[in-house]
């Protein structure tokens, strides 16, 4: 959430909500206007990509401080679906005699916000597929032997998608026969929550992910435990025809987004039952292999990015009718 605070068509602060139970956006906004603008402030609009909060949460109500600094007009991108917000925080404004303009780029503010929309509009988190896949559609060799499909480039990548969601979630199978680290190594930001699902309990505690002391879900049927960073949920059941099981008891820890990192039982899984938002797809032009696990298809989605690195294409896709 990102707000902008405009005098005479000069930019006199700017702020965002940089970390979950911080300032808020409209905060930071005005506590970044310079001593010598801060006269300027009453007569300042301020454009908020979020309807302002209403409530006493963590911080404050940002709409008590906007009426507060005696600002004018305010621009907001979107109204916030929150149940404690939704509409409030507009209320709190108009009541003060502020000159309110709302839905502006609204699209472009939702997708924005996609991640927070997701988890309080469809009460579960926002679901980031990936896969990478041979130029004729696999996932890995035969007989699961693994194939170096992505680049050092696309490999970085990754890394940033992970740091941009919450927590990161694999298959018993990957586990197993990747044994992945699921970290992010190779950008900057927040390592995100690992989670494997592992039904039965059949993957030993000398695999990677249960290194590194970073936080880690392991979903089952059997166990409930925390020792150290590693927390088994044992959860009533679990199937790869039901990943609305998953999204239910990650919604009710607060997690509010997941990439997906496979494999393609996982994947499709969340895919038969079109329960996804985004999906990115890494796919090497240059190297087919003919047999092996066959990457997921998609039937529905818009592209809205595509890049080409090396051999590598990548594809970014979202639901249809979402967002
Ligand atoms: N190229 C890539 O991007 C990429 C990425 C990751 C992995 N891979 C490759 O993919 C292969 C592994 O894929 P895979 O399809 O065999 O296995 P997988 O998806 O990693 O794991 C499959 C297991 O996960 C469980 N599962 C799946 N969906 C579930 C759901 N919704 N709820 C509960 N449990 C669920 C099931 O366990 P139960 O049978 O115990 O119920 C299932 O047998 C490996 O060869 C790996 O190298 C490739």
């Amino acid at each position: 959430m990102g707000s902008v605070l405009v005098y005479n068509d000069r930019i006199i602060g700017e702020g965002w909500h940089e970390k979950f139970g911080e300032s808020h956006a409209e905060v930071n906004c005005l506590e970044n206007v310079a001593a010598s603008d801060r006269h300027l402030i009453p007569e300042s609009t301020i454009y908020v990509s979020l309807e302002p909060c209403a409530h006493f949460g963590k911080t404050p109500p940002c709409a008590n401080r906007i009426v507060a600094e005696g600002i004018k007009k305010v621009v907001v991108g979107m109204r916030d679906p929150f149940s404690r917000v939704n509409g409030k925080g507009i209320a709190i404004l108009q009541d003060a005699g502020i000159e309110v303009v709302t839905g502006v780029l609204e699209d472009e503010c939702r997708w924005q916000n996609k991640r927070f929309l997701t988890f309080h509009e469809k009460k579960r988190p926002y679901l980031h597929l990936k896969w990478a896949q041979t130029a004729d559609g696999f996932m890995s060799g035969e007989n699961h032997s693994r194939l170096k499909i992505s680049s050092p480039i696309t490999d970085r990548l990754v890394h940033k998608w992970r740091s941009e969601e919450a927590a990161i979630m694999v298959g018993s199978q990957t586990a197993l026969l990747d044994d992945p680290q699921l970290t992010n190594r190779w950008w900057t930001g927040p390592q995100p929550v690992r989670i494997v699902v592992d039904r039965e309990l059949r993957l030993p505690e000398s695999l990677k992910l249960f290194s590194d002391n970073v936080l880690t879900l392991i979903l089952n049927e059997k166990k409930e435990l925390q020792e150290g960073a590693v927390r088994w949920l044992k959860m009533p059941r679990l199937s790869a025809d039901e990943p609305e099981l998953i999204t239910e008891a990650l919604y009710k820890l607060g997690i509010q987004s997941v990439l997906i990192e496979g494999g393609a039982s996982l994947l499709n899984s969340f895919i038969n039952k079109g329960l996804w938002d985004e999906v990115h797809i890494i796919t090497n032009r240059n190297l087919m292999v003919q047999n092996g696990l066959r990457a997921p298809l998609l039937n529905a989605g818009i592209i809205f990015e595509e890049i080409i690195s090396g051999d590598d294409k990548i594809v970014g896709i979202k639901n249809n009718g979402q967002l």
